[in-house]
């Protein structure tokens, strides 16, 4: 795993962008994985500002998010899907149909699972995936004790992640109790991997996975340890007191 220290978080963002930005100049068609949440907010917007002031088109770009609520609508601002259209999509030149973000509302869970992987398949997989980390290891919505061979699942979320999230809610009892989510798996079969790590709430999360040894199923970004090609950007509130 390589890992690039930033000043803070404006500087983290503004090399994420770059780093998908050239991705994408080099290879027009890539297929982008992405997540959501508070940390590429802000990558998602200097992708904007470089779309519109440079030309980086996303029209031939494919994208799959890597996990969505269960029981949200799209148009409900909670929603991923609500997320990314407002973040990213409405303000880029992708094509509708080459967005694909996990179903959450799909009446048979298990099929839409299913369907997810096999789309990925057959897009010849994930060229690069942007990840997050939650503050207990959890990638995408896999939470501790995901088994590592897991695909596409629906997932109860940890107690503490239904906190962290509770933020962009009214109020927790609104934090749905499920999502699906890519699995460990699916995540471990991008080609690459590219890993933001922002602040102090990260610190110790980033800490096990730089430090510990073997992967764990209890901390399920350990994994990455296993990965031929992940690359963190992590700034310096995230990596105080390591290495
Ligand atoms: C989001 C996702 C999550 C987040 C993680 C960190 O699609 O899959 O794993 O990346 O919860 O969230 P933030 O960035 O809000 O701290």
């Amino acid at each position: 795993m390589k890992v690039i220290e930033t000043k803070q978080y404006q500087e983290l963002s503004q090399l994420a962008s770059n780093y998908i930005s050239d991705k994408i100049k080099k290879k027009p068609n890539l297929t982008l994985g992405l997540a959501t949440g508070g940390t590429p907010k802000k990558t998602y917007e200097l992708l904007i500002e470089d779309h519109k002031n440079n030309g980086t088109s996303y029209n031939s770009v494919t994208t799959f998010n890597l996990d969505e609520y269960i029981g949200l609508d799209p148009e409900n601002a909670n929603s991923y899907h609500h997320y990314m259209n407002q973040t990213f999509f409405n303000h880029i030149d992708i094509n509708r149909k080459n967005i694909f973000i996990p179903n959450g509302l799909a009446l048979k869970m298990e099929q839409e699972c299913r369907e997810y992987e096999e789309k990925i398949k057959f897009q010849g997989g994930i060229d690069l995936q942007l990840l997050g980390i939650g503050a207990n290891g959890h990638i995408g919505f896999n939470e501790p004790g995901t088994p590592f061979l897991s695909t596409t699942h629906v997932i109860e979320l940890a107690p503490s992640t239904r906190e962290a999230n509770a933020r962009f809610f009214d109020s927790i009892h609104d934090v749905p109790t499920h999502a699906i989510t890519m699995g460990i798996a699916s995540i471990i079969a991008s080609k690459e991997i590219l890993l933001l790590v922002s602040g102090e709430d990260k610190n110790a999360a980033l800490k096990r996975l730089l430090t510990e040894e073997e992967p764990t199923e209890d901390f399920p970004a350990s994994i990455l340890k296993k990965h031929p090609h992940v690359t963190i950007i992590a700034d310096k509130k995230a990596l105080k007191g390591i290495g």
